[in-house]
């Protein structure tokens, strides 16, 4: 196994995701519309290896498309195929993450994220490549009473963002189900992925305004914001804001090769497993972290909660570590101080 698609490969996970798989000599070809990110992130996946990069620029393939292009995608495996390097797997990050766009427009994030996942899986059986990772989102739980999250809690979206997430689950289920002797499938469901490569090279660009807290509380550190609304103080916690359980994105790249070499040395199968670190952060405690270790100020200000949030979201890791053997080795401060690192050569992100 060495052959591998990454849909989506240009995005935040995407792009950490891509570099670790090159440098494990994987060979990956990057599809991306680049509707919501930018093909500069792979000019800076090639910085990474400086110098190195020339013994590996043949392992780097990019085109511009859509997943739900079926000419495109066939060609695509019909190509590699021809050229005696059939895709062995795919990882699919392509899809739309806004949860507050997929509320205004719910049809598109339907048509892209289920409607997409659909014409892969379709291309994907007609040249027999059955090994696939799937992006999936602790969005799709329903709300907890505070204790850690497993795998077998009650799945309950509340926004059409998470729906689109829970459906594709379901979908490759059933995808599984159809012939249990073909499919190796992993849903990993990412809790919060914050933070950058160390070398501050690649990291998070959103292309619109962001919503997520991370990349906001950074436009405040870098002056671009005059300062971070927190959504409420009232929360049952223990400093009153809500908690989370972020992630680095780097831990999170290295659980897909994890993935992979599980898929590829195990009976098939079709297994969910959640992606977090197991200890929960509060709003405040990010900001304390992030203002000590890149000596900077937030400024910030209490407001109102927002819709759909929830008090505590932290993820039960035991699946990840018993079955994926993966352990996540970067703390918060790792991640504050690699996001803040990528953030300050790059204000503009890839722009
Ligand atoms: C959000 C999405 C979730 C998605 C995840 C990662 C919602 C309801 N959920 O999760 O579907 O998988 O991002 O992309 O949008 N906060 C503030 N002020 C802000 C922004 C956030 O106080 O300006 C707080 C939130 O209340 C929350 C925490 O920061 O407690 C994290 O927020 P965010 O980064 O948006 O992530 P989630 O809400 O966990």
């Amino acid at each position: 196994m060495n052959n591998v698609l990454l849909t989506g490969g240009t995005g935040y996970i995407g792009s950490h995701t891509c570099l670790i798989l090159l440098k494990q000599g994987f060979k990956v070809i990057v599809l991306d519309s680049c509707i919501s990110s930018s093909s500069k992130s792979l000019e800076g996946v090639k910085k990474v290896f400086g110098k190195d990069w020339d013994s590996f620029s043949d392992k780097l393939q990019f085109i511009k498309g859509d997943i739900n292009n079926f000419g495109l995608l066939k060609q695509l495996f019909q190509e590699n195929i021809l050229l005696g390097e059939p895709i062995d797997g795919v990882i699919h990050f392509a899809g739309l993450k806004s949860v507050k766009d997929s509320i205004i427009k719910p049809i598109e994030y339907w048509e892209s994220n289920v409607m997409g996942t659909i014409n892969l899986i379709k291309v994907m059986n007609l040249f027999s490549c059955y090994k696939i990772i799937f992006s999936s989102s602790a969005t799709i739980y329903g709300i907890n009473k505070g204790e850690k999250i497993k795998e077998t809690s009650d799945i309950s979206p509340v926004n059409p963002y998470g729906s689109t997430k829970a459906t594709v689950e379901r979908l490759l289920q059933d995808t599984y189900l159809s012939d249990k002797s073909k499919w190796s499938i992993m849903k990993l469901r990412y809790f919060n992925p914050i933070g950058a490569h160390a070398s501050g090279l690649i990291g998070e660009s959103p292309l619109q305004s962001p919503n997520n807290i991370f990349p906001l509380l950074m436009d405040v550190a870098a002056g671009r914001k005059k300062e971070l609304k927190i959504f409420g103080n009232d929360w049952d916690t223990f400093d009153g804001t809500c908690i989370r359980d972020y992630v680095h994105v780097m831990d999170l790249a290295e659980a897909h090769v994890k993935s992979f070499e599980y898929l590829f040395s195990t009976e098939p199968a079709c297994i969910s497993i959640n992606i977090g670190t197991g200890k929960g952060t509060s709003v405040l405690e990010l900001i304390n972290v992030f203002k000590k270790v890149n000596l900077v100020d937030i400024k910030f200000s209490f407001t109102s909660r927002r819709k759909g949030d929830l008090s505590c979201v932290v993820a039960d890791n035991s699946k990840a570590k018993e079955v994926l053997g993966w352990n996540p080795t970067r703390n918060l401060s790792d991640m504050c101080r690699d996001g803040w690192k990528w953030k300050k050569s790059n204000p503009y992100g890839y722009k």
